[in-house]
């Protein structure tokens, strides 16, 4: 029937139709983002997204290529094709979810601040929202948008990657860098202890999940079921368990 056809259509448009007949999967990421994808000593790139990432690849059968992109051109990359998904940390939000699709959330994360250790009482983010105070984050994040949002006093400087924005901190040229409360709660541990004081209060909520393009039920549905699955069948906790401490 017409109806069977038409189906049977969007099947065959679907990403992960094309996934298996190519036997590859294409996985946008930014490095930069501990702990979820970032460069070893030898340039690999590992992390938790990265985890992920090779199980899908395993699941569906294919080879798994990762293909680093910049972040301000991930979603752009996307949908002119260069990759058929984006696992990379990335916030699902109402601006990008016009543009792309979401998988169901795989992690939570707030926006939260690492100060310079001469704002010694400082609280709140309140009490750095003044003339003068610089706050730095990463360009075209959503630290980049809680720190417009939140901070009206202050001076917002962007950066193109995490480690420099939050180095100008620990170089006394800025005051606080907003970011991810993961990335925030490593760097604390390594870099930042004793140089930094860390204020865990989330000050946004924020599911991150996998993009794909719009318009392909079928991917979308793989990506929520091959989630559950992982998420209860404990391979989600060792990987997490690998790449975050508790
Ligand atoms: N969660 C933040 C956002 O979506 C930061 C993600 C950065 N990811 C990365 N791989 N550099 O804007």
């Amino acid at each position: 029937s017409m109806l069977f056809a038409a189906d049977f259509n969007v099947w065959k448009n679907s990403t992960l139709h094309s996934i298996v007949q190519k036997g590859e999967l294409r996985v946008c990421l930014e490095p930069g983002y501990v702990p979820f994808e970032m460069r070893d000593k030898h340039g690999r790139i590992i992390g938790f997204d990265v985890d992920i990432s090779k199980k899908m690849a395993k699941d569906m059968g294919v080879k798994l290529k990762l293909v680093p992109t910049a972040w301000d051109g991930i979603i752009p990359a996307l949908i002119t094709g260069k990759c058929d998904i984006i696992i990379s940390g990335m916030t699902i939000t109402q601006q990008r979810n016009l543009k792309v699709m979401f998988a169901n959330p795989y992690f939570l994360v707030g926006q939260t601040l690492l100060v310079n250790k001469k704002h010694a009482g400082v609280k709140s983010y309140k009490d750095l929202d003044k003339k003068g105070i610089v706050i730095t984050t990463k360009l075209g994040t959503t630290g980049e948008i809680a720190a417009r949002k939140l901070f009206k006093h202050a001076t917002i400087k962007t950066f193109d990657s995490e480690s420099a924005a939050v180095q100008e901190v620990l170089n006394n040229r800025a005051d606080a860098f907003i970011y991810d409360k993961p990335y925030n709660e490593l760097f604390m541990a390594g870099k930042g202890k004793g140089k930094l004081i860390f204020l865990k209060e989330d000050l946004t909520y924020e599911p991150l999940g996998f993009a794909i393009n719009h318009g392909d039920p079928d991917f979308l549905n793989w990506l929520n079921n091959f989630l559950r699955q992982i998420k209860h069948d404990g391979t989600y906790d060792k990987f997490y368990h690998r790449w975050f401490q508790s």
